[in-house]
């Protein structure tokens, strides 16, 4: 019978076939140990040199690391460790013997590494982080699910730019001359939601951004949530219950990838019996001043602002009613006080960073089409966006999650790199 390594506890004293790749091997004289892995999880199994055939017995010894290999024998459990099993090897069927693999089971460069992603990728600590990223994309598609939201795709090129125009990769389309890679779905799930009432997307975005930090990539997989009648203070609730969704399923889906990964899941934990944290942009310069910053009012908060700002905090902090001057034109004014707007950072603890921005959306049309004058964007490329202000405008609000950020956080990765199968930074697109 084929089995799946992750099903093999139902299978016990059972002749089982695992089908796979040998992750490393270990002999001592007349038995040799062979650490299987076949992508849903990892076995030792055992060959004792009198109990096989003289052709497994080499085929055996002949295995190097990574060949790849069907291995048939009986499950049992492991002498010591409970919950742990092993395979009793009966037969080797060698599918392909490997060429001498390059990486080592030790430490290699992050550049040595990052040339091998391709290979990188089988290493444990890659396997599980990739794990705990499907689990984060799929703990989001159920949150919205659950809400009532529509999943709404959105446009890759784009004549337009959301987020600035300094950041922007640009693409010859046909005879169509300049466009623009998307930076974020948004304003067009603004549009579809005056459609679906809820939507999100879920989607790569680029951003030719120069920063070289552990929490940059060039090209990032973003989720836009926008929803209509839904106005500043209920988006922040909405975000706190979305990152509390994702943390839960982690902790309950991936309690084996993240002991793997050494993630200590203490502060996941406790963050979900508490209640975010939330200051105004005026507050947390107030709070970072009284920290020994000397960050001035009106400039953006740069890492080490995070950091201080959440430090001792138990739970992700929320940065809100942002000056209007460094924020995006689709920002809504505060009514309370013109230079603001009604926006907010997330800030993760644990030195996660801004894991989401968000903002509730100007409405009126003529602060609207006031504010692309201003930023010199206007044209025929954002008059689609002007009309959603010019038939049935409604109060909405929505927010944007960066991925690779948040399985960052969750899985402990150090550099988000590691979140993403293939990643693009500054000065890498290969492989
Ligand atoms: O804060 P940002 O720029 O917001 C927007 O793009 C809005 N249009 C979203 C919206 O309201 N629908 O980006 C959203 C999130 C950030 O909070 C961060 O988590 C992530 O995207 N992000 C990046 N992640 C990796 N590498 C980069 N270079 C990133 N830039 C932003
Ligand atoms: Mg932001």
């Amino acid at each position: 019978m084929n089995v799946r390594i992750s099903q093999i506890s139902s299978s016990v004293g059972e002749q089982v076939t695992i089908a796979g790749w040998l992750y490393n091997k270990r002999s001592s004289g007349k038995i040799v140990f062979l650490e299987l892995r076949d992508g849903s999880g990892f076995l030792q199994a055992i060959v004792s040199k009198s109990e096989v055939s003289e052709e497994t017995w080499a085929a055996a010894e002949s295995l190097t690391q990574e060949s790849s290999l069907k291995v048939t024998g009986t499950i049992v459990a492991h002498p010591k460790k409970e919950g742990v099993f092993e395979l009793q090897v009966a037969n080797i069927e060698v599918v392909h013997i490997a060429a001498e693999y390059p990486i080592a089971l030790k430490e290699h460069g992050p550049d040595f590494l990052l040339d091998k992603r391709h290979l990188w990728l089988r290493s444990k600590r890659q396997w599980a982080i990739q794990r705990v990223r499907d689990c984060v994309i799929d703990a989001i598609y159920d949150f919205f699910h659950q809400n009532d939201y529509v999943k709404v795709d959105t446009p890759i090129f784009t004549p337009n730019a959301c987020e600035g125009a300094t950041e922007l990769f640009s693409v010859e389309y046909l005879d169509e001359g300049e466009v623009f890679l998307s930076q974020s779905g948004q304003l067009y799930l603004e549009a579809a939601i005056m459609s679906v009432g809820r939507g999100f997307d879920f989607g790569p975005v680029f951003r030719a951004e120069k920063s070289k930090t552990r929490k940059h990539l060039t090209e990032f997989w973003m989720m836009d949530a926008e929803g209509a009648f839904i106005e500043h203070e209920e988006n922040m609730e909405q975000q706190e219950a979305l990152i509390k969704h994702i943390a839960k399923k982690c902790l309950e889906n991936c309690a084996t990838d993240l002991a793997l990964l050494e993630r200590d899941v203490e502060p996941l934990k406790k963050m979900l019996e508490l209640s975010f944290e939330k200051l105004t942009y005026t507050e947390a310069i107030e709070k970072l001043h009284t920290l020994g910053s000397e960050i001035t009012f009106g400039d953006d908060l740069g890492t080490e602002d995070e950091e201080l700002l959440t430090k001792d905090s138990p739970v992700p902090v929320f940065i809100h009613k942002w000056p209007k001057a460094i924020k995006p034109f689709y920002m809504k004014q505060d009514p309370e006080n013109p230079d603001l707007v009604l926006n907010n950072d997330l800030i993760g603890m644990e030195n996660a960073g801004e894991i989401i921005g968000g903002s509730q959306r100007e409405d009126d049309y003529e602060k609207m089409n006031a504010a692309i004058i201003k930023e010199g964007l206007e044209g025929p490329e954002y008059e689609w966006y002007l009309d959603l202000r010019k038939y049935g405008s409604v109060p909405h609000s929505g927010y944007g999650l960066g991925l690779e950020r948040v399985v960052r956080w969750m899985s402990g990765a150090h550099h988000i790199r590691e979140t993403i199968p293939f990643p693009r930074i500054i000065n890498r697109v290969k492989p």
